[in-house]
């Protein structure tokens, strides 16, 4: 193992989550599909890149891991699905289309010099506005293909199995280009589609896709066969296990209990990110010590979680709340930063919404949707999803 505070992380750099990893693999294989959620850095890219590896090593299965992040074209998305896809895979696909005149020429060979070229480092996107027009043409053809190749693989005892991280992203790069839900819409019915045919798949991003899908007023209907696979802070113990684990690895000497007691309560929650982070900086400055410990968390530690996740929750009770909405949102996220546990009650939550005249059902579905919160089915009421956000209320001047 190493110290990786960053990008996704697998093999023997990816630590627990043997749970979420069984459950991915077990539900991918036998065909059912999967919505992996939760808040930036708490890892869910690292969940597919390593479900990816374990399945690749299953057989009977083919992985396709396919980060859509930069992605702003349905030719771009199919392009990147070819590329990711075995040779011969694409081969039997290029023989359909010719076979059954169902794409022209012309447009199979664009598609397949481009995804020749990326791969081979180009990077190139060759076609550009022409490509994409076609390709948006003939898509029904191009998508009923993938159908038709993952039910002939399920025939021979084969399963495509997609893992498609940032999905949002590339839904909202596809809206601000042209500003209209078209082609949104055909993005999530192929998907749909494919999965349907047997092409299994687990769906991350960092923002969340229902609240995206209801801003645009596009029905979940599109979604509601995934799975969800809701992403935690590591527990207690597993904390533990990954300080002293990475202190070992960063030879940090004189690391005692007390060191590892020290650095958890520094971190507001136990994403294994923010341990990464802080083993990263301790092991640079040699601190060991609860008071160096300490030093590094007050001078440069807390500086880097804390800003760029405060940005982040900012960015989204700005973006996906309605001023109205807002209002009464923080006037709930506030009491519930002034509670110990973060909680709050259903009846709390009324009385806070109503002198504001807002509708408390529509505020908590906004919150909870946003990920600010989640709910407790039994009790009704509502605790917030992470320890930074009571900081963040406080340093907001909400408390
Ligand atoms: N299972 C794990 N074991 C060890 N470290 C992990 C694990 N999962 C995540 N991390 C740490 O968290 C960091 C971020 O992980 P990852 O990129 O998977 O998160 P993410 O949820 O996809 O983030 P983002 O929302 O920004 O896309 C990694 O670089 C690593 O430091
Ligand atoms: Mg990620």
């Amino acid at each position: 193992m190493r110290i990786i505070a960053g990008p996704p992380v697998s093999g023997a750099d990816f630590k627990f989550r043997s749970t979420e990893i069984a459950l991915a693999t077990q539900s991918l294989t036998d065909g059912t599909s999967l919505l992996v959620k939760g808040w930036r850095r708490i890892g869910k890219s690292s969940l597919l890149v390593e479900t990816a590896r374990v399945l690749a090593e299953t057989p009977a299965t083919t992985p396709i891991y396919l980060d859509v992040q930069d992605m702003k074209s349905l030719s771009e998305f199919f392009s990147g699905f070819l590329r990711a896809l075995p040779a011969d895979r694409v081969q039997w696909l290029r023989k359909q289309w010719d076979a059954a005149r169902l794409i022209p020429g012309r447009i199979a060979d664009a598609v397949q010099r481009r995804v020749r070229k990326v791969s081979a480092g180009g990077g190139g996107i060759e076609g550009g506005l022409e490509l994409d027009a076609s390709v948006r043409e003939y898509w029904e053809p191009l998508k009923e293909s993938v159908e038709r190749l993952a039910r002939e693989q399920l025939a021979q005892g084969n399963r495509i199995i997609l893992l498609i991280d940032e999905l949002p992203f590339f839904l909202e790069n596809m809206h601000r280009q042209n500003k209209n839900v078209d082609d949104i819409r055909i993005v999530l019915a192929t998907l749909r589609a494919w999965r349907n045919a047997g092409l299994t798949m687990a769906i991350a991003g960092s923002v969340s896709i229902q609240l995206f899908l209801e801003d645009l007023e596009i029905e979940g209907l599109v979604i509601n066969d995934l799975q969800h696979v809701n992403l935690q802070p590591l527990a207690q113990l597993e904390a533990e296990a990954l300080v002293v684990q990475l202190a070992g690895i960063a030879k940090l000497t004189g690391w005692t209990p007390a060191s590892t007691a020290a650095l958890l309560a520094e971190l507001p929650d136990h994403f294994p990110f923010f341990i990464q982070t802080a083993m990263n900086q301790l092991r640079a400055s040699g601190s060991s010590t609860p008071e160096q410990i300490a030093d590094v968390a007050e001078n440069s530690l807390q500086q880097q979680l804390f800003a760029t996740f405060y940005q982040q929750f900012d960015e989204r009770l700005a973006r996906r709340f309605e001023p109205g909405i807002r209002g009464a949102a923080e006037a709930v996220l506030n009491a519930m930063a002034k509670d110990v546990h973060g909680k709050i009650s259903n009846a709390a939550i009324d009385a806070l919404c109503e002198p504001l005249g807002q509708d408390s059902l529509a505020v908590k579905r906004r919150l909870e949707l946003a990920e600010f919160v989640r709910g407790d089915p039994r009790t009704g009421g509502y605790r917030l999803v992470q320890n930074l956000l009571k900081t963040w209320r406080a340093a907001r001047g909400g408390i």
